[in-house]
């Protein structure tokens, strides 16, 4: 698997933002909009390209758009702040949904949504999810991925655990990861230390 740290000023900043249990829940979504915006730019640049020829005002020229708009697959409820950002800077991209909420008493993954193309051969897929703890959401989205013929999958996190790596990197499948920082660890509950909390209900409030 790569593992792609996008290590900027910018998203630095951001992500102190997130993690200060101080930040309200609107300034929370905008600092997670604005590292989802960067997680995408650095994902997508080396994606191929179509060359295509367009009038200036002036003259024709030659021009490009994306050969292959990636698939974006926001995990809910979190990665529900990631799509919009995510989706306007890629607006010809479809998008697909996964849901898994989380067992509070034993921290594993409850799929209950899956809304995806049948069949996912030769397209590219982004998913969408601003924390990897365990990787036990992530493997169930990438496990309903690959069943549906993907191979050609990035992932896009905001912090990750070693132990969520290192599950993604356990699974063999072909990955790539952008995130913006790997953290010390998990607590006893499986939440990132030190993170920044339950990026559900900071977005979105306590369920
Ligand atoms: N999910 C979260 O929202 N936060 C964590 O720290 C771990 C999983």
């Amino acid at each position: 698997m790569q593992v792609h740290l996008v290590d900027h000023p910018l998203a630095a900043a951001r992500l102190t933002t997130m993690r200060d249990k101080h930040t309200g829940n609107a300034a929370f979504r905008a600092a997670l909009s604005d590292l989802t915006q960067m997680l995408v730019y650095e994902a997508l640049a080396d994606a191929p390209v179509d060359a295509i020829g367009i009038e200036t005002p002036i003259k024709a020229c030659a021009g490009t758009r994306l050969a292959a708009p990636p698939l974006f697959v926001p995990v809910l409820r979190a990665g529900l702040g990631m799509v919009e950002q995510a989706h306007a800077m890629v607006p010809e991209a479809f998008v697909g949904f996964v849901g898994v909420a989380r067992d509070e008493a034993t921290a594993k993954p409850v799929p209950y949504l899956e809304s995806l193309p049948d069949d996912l051969a030769g397209q590219p897929v982004f998913v969408l999810d601003p924390m990897l703890a365990t990787g036990g959401s992530m493997l169930h989205t990438l496990d309903l991925l690959v069943a549906r013929g993907a191979t050609d999958i990035t992932v896009l996190c905001v912090v990750a655990a070693p132990q969520g790596v290192a599950t993604l990197e356990n699974s063999g499948y072909p990955l790539r990861l952008f995130v913006g920082a790997v953290d010390e660890g998990l607590d006893e509950a499986s939440y990132i230390v030190p993170g920044l909390g339950d990026a559900g209900d900071r977005q979105f409030g306590p369920r």
